[in-house]
């Protein structure tokens, strides 16, 4: 799909389908609404006067022109409450227009821009909202159903027609800037969607490797020898049950030149987790195929600052393998040792996503990272304590955290700041290790007893823990989440190089 802008008039817009919007209340519509509703003869007001159309938000509306305007068909979207309307109400509604006027017929849409009117809402931000928001929600995995039939059907086009000429440049640049974004979380959906037996870590490495050539960033895979040498024993303890060969994936963009790392991205790549000898449940685990949505979030989130050229010097660090069961893996009381000399006793084999990020995390303080981001679907704790509405993070830099939560922000993700007070140092205490992998003594505190167990291998460099587990996969479209890999950070992490960048 590709969005665009252009000058002109909305009522003359050849396309499947026009869009335009509504709020609540309104019986007498303005702007490019009232523009269409004159050239289809007073259609609208006389559907709202009927009661058919209130402008609620979410509503959804369609009127066939008849051969009043060149478009055969008008769709009023529901802006809802203008008091309630925002920047993440465009995006959303973006994303439910695409969705409903997908079928097999309509290619080629034409919108007003969204909340750029009477809302009065910026029109640059409009427009990279309503091109995220398309995006987005016309994400769809069919690539191994045989018969898709009419799910197929694709909307290649989306216009955006705005009749002042002054500020078409900036929107054309804005919708850009959000087409990448969207591009970027689709990406990372594709892979997180994708079963494992068909997306191995040396899958994941050959597809890292060819997005990074696209951009023209470095791209080095460290094998399971390379990881030995390092000393990065408590990854290689996951790895140890499979018969696939871990990578280690680090992907580089120097936008602002020179030395160092601005900002190191590192995620959890569990390709697929069974728990290994501490085995889950069969129930969902199916699910587990995504345990690598880390991994995918923070490789692409790099792809995308670096072709928006961003003036950051950004790293991507994606340790993946799988976690299974077998002769040769890790055993619960098993004693490892990181690459920072911390030795780990593995109570639980199922806790792997720190045991990986650990060694990952050291790699990026040893490559001279100036900050730490990580990403990882971590706990099932999360679930519990936020369900599905928004992602825990936790830090040891108020200011780092306070960059992610307005960059979580601007993406339209809610996320919730867990506590890191010493008290919960003691729950990761072991008897003969520096640490244990879980906490001890059934105490709870499952999300951040994970974040205590990072720490450590952070040490002084600012770090902030994004534990997405509870908002990874839904279950059902909402807005700009598609059901199935959500995407959630994504665009937060891109948005945080962006702002680092300033
Ligand atoms: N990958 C899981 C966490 C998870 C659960 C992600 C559900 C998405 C949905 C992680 O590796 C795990 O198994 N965590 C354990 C930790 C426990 C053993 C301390 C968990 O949450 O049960
Ligand atoms: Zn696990
Ligand atoms: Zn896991």
């Amino acid at each position: 799909m590709k969005v665009r802008v252009e000058q002109g008039d909305i009522t003359r817009a050849a396309a499947d389908a026009v869009v335009v919007n509504l709020f609540e209340g309104v019986t007498m519509p303005g702007g490019g609404t009232g523009a269409v509703d004159m050239a289809l003869g007073g259609a609208i007001s006389q559907v709202i006067a009927a009661g058919d159309l209130r402008g609620k938000a979410g509503e959804l509306v369609t009127i066939h022109t008849l051969g009043r305007m060149p478009a055969p068909r008008v769709l009023v979207a529901g802006l809802g409450a203008r008091d309630e309307f925002d920047i993440d109400a465009v995006r959303n509604l973006a994303a439910n227009v695409v969705r409903a006027l997908r079928k097999p017929g309509i290619r080629r849409i034409a919108t007003i821009a969204h909340g750029a009117g009477i809302a009065g809402l910026d029109p640059e931000a409009c427009a990279q909202a309503i091109a995220e928001g398309s995006i987005l929600g016309g994400y769809q995995f069919l690539k191994h159903k045989s018969n898709a039939g009419d799910d197929r059907a694709e909307i290649e086009d989306v216009v955006i027609i705005e009749h002042d000429a002054s500020k078409v440049a900036g929107m054309a640049r804005a919708a850009e800037r959000g087409s990448i974004l969207a591009e970027a979380t689709n990406i990372a959906r594709d892979w997180a969607n994708e079963p494992s037996n068909h997306l191995t870590p040396t899958v994941m490495a050959e597809r890292a490797a060819e997005l990074a050539r696209q951009a023209g960033m470095e791209v080095e895979v460290l094998e399971r020898a390379d990881m030995e040498r390092m000393g990065m024993g408590s990854l290689l303890s996951v790895a140890k049950g499979s018969a696939e060969p871990p990578k280690l994936i680090r992907l580089g963009y120097r936008g602002r030149g020179g030395e160092g790392w601005d900002l190191a991205l590192v995620g959890k790549g569990i390709t697929f987790d069974t728990g290994g000898i501490s085995i889950k449940p069969a129930a969902n685990m199916e699910a587990m195929k995504a345990d690598m949505t880390g991994a995918a979030n923070v490789i692409t989130a790099a792809w995308a600052l670096a072709r928006l050229g961003a003036k950051l010097n950004v790293l991507a660090i994606a340790p993946c393998t799988e976690n299974m069961p077998s002769g040769s893996a890790t055993k619960p009381g098993d004693v490892v040792r990181a690459m920072n000399g911390r030795t780990i006793e593995v109570i639980n084999t199922d806790a792997e996503g720190r045991l990986v990020l650990a060694d990952a995390i050291c790699w990026a303080n040893e490559l001279g990272a100036k900050r730490i981001v990580d990403v990882a679907t971590l706990t099932g704790a999360v679930t519990t304590a936020l369900g599905d509405v928004c992602y825990a993070l936790m830090t040891n830099d108020d200011a780092l955290c306070r960059e992610v939560e307005a960059a979580a922000a601007a993406a339209g993700e809610k996320t919730w700041r867990l506590p890191m007070w010493k008290e919960y140092d003691e729950y990761i205490k072991s008897d003969v290790a520096d640490c244990r992998n879980v906490g001890a003594g059934n105490r709870g505190a499952g999300t951040i007893v994970g974040a205590k167990f990072l720490e450590p291998f952070a040490g002084k460099t600012p770090w902030v823990h994004l534990d997405i587990a509870g908002v990874d996969n839904m279950s059902s479209d909402r807005g700009w989440v598609t059901k199935g890999a959500s995407g959630y950070s994504v665009r937060a992490l891109i948005n945080l190089g962006l702002r680092l960048a300033q």
